[in-house]
């Protein structure tokens, strides 16, 4: 198999993985990325079996809402619920502690808000997701009102990051976030305190929210290549 082909089967599985463990009668976060996308297409299928019954969903993006309408999720929103079962979510990097780096997709603010308030938070990842410590793959994404812009940047070189302002692709100009706000992407030499450096990006004056999730997570769920064969691994 391809190595694109073999990438692809373990979003798949991670996210029937995920997908299996929702119960009815249960108020879910939904995620944002590409694999996410095959959890939520793997819970609509589940309701179209009639396996699950009394689900509503919580998107985390537009993204997340229009595939949970494409695949039949009922949807609701956090003014009209008191709590939330389970949220399933991806991650561009996972720690040994179960830390994250999220944001690659511009959207970890609704995905903080989201996954926090759940019950259990799965996360979904490939094996290359596996880092020993946070910002040694990733860019950290922080997101920012757009007027406020220049300080932040300047704010964050303070912090020893080296910010850039992340740009659309088919788009000219920045990445415009489902907030209309702005991403500033972050390369740290090294996050030697992810605790702090989160609450630290978050107190700048015009950050809206940056991508380090600390002690969120519940379990992560990771899929990988044995062979030619793919494995579901927990974590
Ligand atoms: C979006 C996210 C995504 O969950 C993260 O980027 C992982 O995406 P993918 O499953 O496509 O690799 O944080 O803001």
């Amino acid at each position: 198999m391809a190595d694109t082909d073999l990438s692809k089967v373990m979003k798949q599985e991670v996210g029937k993985e995920a997908a299996n463990r929702v119960q009815s009668n249960s108020i879910l976060g939904l995620g944002t990325g590409s694999t996410t996308a095959y959890a939520i297409q793997y819970i609509g299928e589940r309701l179209q079996r009639g396996e699950l019954q009394n689900i509503q969903g919580i998107p985390t993006s537009f993204q997340a809402e229009v595939l949970s309408k494409q695949y039949g999720i009922p949807l609701t929103t956090l003014d009209a619920i008191d709590h939330m079962d389970l949220a399933i979510d991806g991650a561009d990097e996972v720690d040994p502690n179960k830390n994250l780096i999220k944001g690659g997709g511009a959207a970890h603010t609704r995905e903080k808000v989201v996954d926090t308030l759940a019950d259990q938070f799965i996360v979904v990842v490939d094996s290359g997701k596996l880092v020993d410590k946070l910002g040694s793959t990733f860019l950290l994404p922080v997101e920012v009102i757009p007027m406020a812009v220049t300080p932040v940047l300047r704010k964050l070189e303070k912090f020893g990051g080296k910010p850039e302002l992340r740009m659309g692709v088919k788009k000219a100009g920045p990445v415009v976030t489902d907030q209309g706000n702005l991403v500033i992407d972050v390369k740290f030499d090294e996050i030697a305190n992810p605790r702090e450096l989160e609450k630290e990006i978050n107190n700048i004056p015009g950050v809206l929210e940056n991508g380090l999730f600390v002690g969120v997570t519940d379990v992560v769920l990771v899929g990988e290549v044995k062979g030619d064969q793919t494995n579901i691994r927990e974590f």
